[in-house]
């Protein structure tokens, strides 16, 4: 951004809070406000303190505690000697801050496609911290082991893993499919298996391979905005079925136009936790049939479960051919790893394999490599064993501390598994206002009313990860947390609304 326009933002920013604060107070908010805002997006350069502070009358030394202070608490970052930045970071789920970030000139010059993509954006910058949902604790992973399986793999001798590969690594795949059996209750062979950069290429594949631009996919609503963002950028048009208890609602025959796809998430329903009920399972996989459709199975956090049974995949329940399962290191190895996997039918195995290597050239095999003996040798079962109990202590801790306060303010669905909980709010609250204010007091709070598609369904609360942070720093942030959402809705009740149902 242009200096001088940049100036006179904070200035304008600076002269309306200087009504209410004294200079440093007042600077500190304006910039702070102007960054929320997206007023200046992330990467623009600020101007230098000994030309604001005099464009502002203010004293440099002020200029400078400011700074210093917008630093520490994340919102700029330092480039070395030569000026200082609005942190690169900060998460395109602020609200404002995407829109600022694709600014209508920038949008211009991209395809519809293009610019539909940028303006979807909600993936988040900040990956750590009280609460970014999703995201393992990558401190807890055995990197030593997995060092050594590394190295071994990449030894002189491995020439034919440096190369382009085919169809992935062989035994990486038959594990797998071993694995699948004796946990997922999968019958399947590993030339079913494909292994891919990730669970979006996954879902990408899946695009290309079965669907035609304009093709209908039904989805589940609140729903995973990733798949939703990577499906829609290939054209295909998302019918947002709403989720019930017992999983996503499915039309009747006849009032709604047949799917070509269907993407769920039955063993833990993203982001609610529902698991699907068996009916609805039958149900759906007897439309499956009816329509032709195909179904995507979406079994991102199966793994990392806090009870002792298997709730078995859709795939091995599907009588018929219909279901691709995917499944993903993410979450049981570290997200940064991008190995996730497919289980395709067997009538679709030749033409995904086909479509994999065409479109974006497998390799990654010392990775696969690695992978295969890591499993193999029983280093992942240990592992996964260790975050467990971990993390439901992480969980139980999360709970207690918003439950004990927020008490019948807030209800979840979910919690048997996986690294978040979710939380509606039993009175309506504006979530994306709350997650600002959670934002300037340094926690990430995903609101609940982001995953919905469809306003009709829309309803409002938080995502709040725990499995990433200590016990200590779950309990602070939750107590920040807490005495916000209190202060809100006693604000809302004194403003005389009257608490709803919903
Ligand atoms: C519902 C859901 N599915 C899948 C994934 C995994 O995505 P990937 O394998 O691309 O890391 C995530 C990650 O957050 C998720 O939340």
């Amino acid at each position: 951004m242009d200096k001088s326009l940049c100036t006179e933002l904070i200035r304008e920013r600076f002269e309306n809070e200087s009504k209410r604060s004294r200079a440093q107070a007042a600077l500190h908010l304006a910039l702070r406000r102007l960054i929320l805002d997206g007023d200046l997006p992330s990467g623009s350069a600020l101007p230098p303190t000994r030309h604001l502070a005099s464009e502002l009358a203010v004293s440099r030394s002020t200029l400078v505690r400011v700074y210093e202070q917008l630093l520490v608490e994340g919102y700029l970052q330092s480039r070395g000697g030569s000026g200082t930045l609005v942190s690169e970071a900060l998460p395109a789920a602020v609200p404002g801050h995407s829109r600022q970030a694709f600014p209508p000139a920038q949008v211009k010059s991209l395809s519809r496609r293009g610019s539909a993509i940028a303006r979807h954006a909600t993936s988040s910058r900040i990956q750590g911290g009280a609460f970014v949902p999703g995201a393992p604790d990558v401190g807890l992973f055995p990197f030593s082991t997995w060092r050594r399986l590394l190295a071994k793999n990449i030894r002189f001798e491995q020439r034919h893993l440096a190369r382009y590969s085919h169809g992935g690594y062989g035994p990486l795949k038959a594990v797998l499919a071993d694995y699948l059996r004796a946990s997922r209750h999968m019958n399947c062979s590993p030339r079913q298996i494909l292994i891919l950069n990730g669970s979006h290429q996954a879902i990408d594949l899946c695009a290309r391979m079965l669907c035609d631009v304009a093709d209908r996919v039904w989805m589940e609503d609140p729903g995973y905005w990733g798949a939703n963002n990577v499906l829609r950028a290939n054209g295909l048009q998302i019918e947002a079925l709403a989720v019930d208890e017992e999983g996503i609602s499915l039309p009747p025959p006849g009032a709604s136009a047949p799917p070509r796809l269907i993407f769920v998430s039955p063993s833990s329903q993203y982001p609610s936790g529902v698991v699907m009920s068996l009916s609805r399972r039958m149900q759906l996989l007897e439309l499956a049939d009816a329509h032709n459709a195909w179904v995507i199975e979406d079994d991102y956090d199966n793994e990392i479960r806090y009870h002792p049974y298997i709730i078995g995949s859709l795939f091995g329940q599907a009588r018929s051919p219909r279901v691709i399962y995917l499944g993903t290191f993410s979450k049981t190895m570290f997200p940064g790893l991008r190995l996730a996997y497919l289980v395709v039918p067997e009538q679709l195995a030749e033409a995904f394999a086909i479509g994999n290597a065409e479109l974006y050239r497998e390799g990654r095999m010392i990775e696969q490599a690695a992978l295969a003996e890591f499993i193999d040798a029983g280093h992942l079962g240990t592992h996964l064993k260790r975050v467990r109990g971990i993390y439901e202590e992480r969980r139980s801790v999360l709970r207690r501390a918003i439950e004990s306060r927020l008490g019948d303010l807030v209800r979840t669905t979910g919690g048997l598994a996986g690294l978040h909980l979710p939380y509606f709010f039993n009175q309506p609250g504006d979530d994306l206002a709350l997650s600002r204010e959670m934002l300037e007091a340094g926690i990430v709070l995903r609101p609940l009313s982001m995953y919905y598609a469809e306003p009709a369904h829309r309803r409002s609360g938080m995502v709040l990860g725990f499995a990433a942070i200590d016990t200590p720093t779950i309990e602070a942030a939750a107590a920040t947390l807490c005495g916000v959402i209190e202060r809100r809705w006693r604000h809302q009740q004194d403003a005389g609304q009257a608490p709803p149902a919903r």
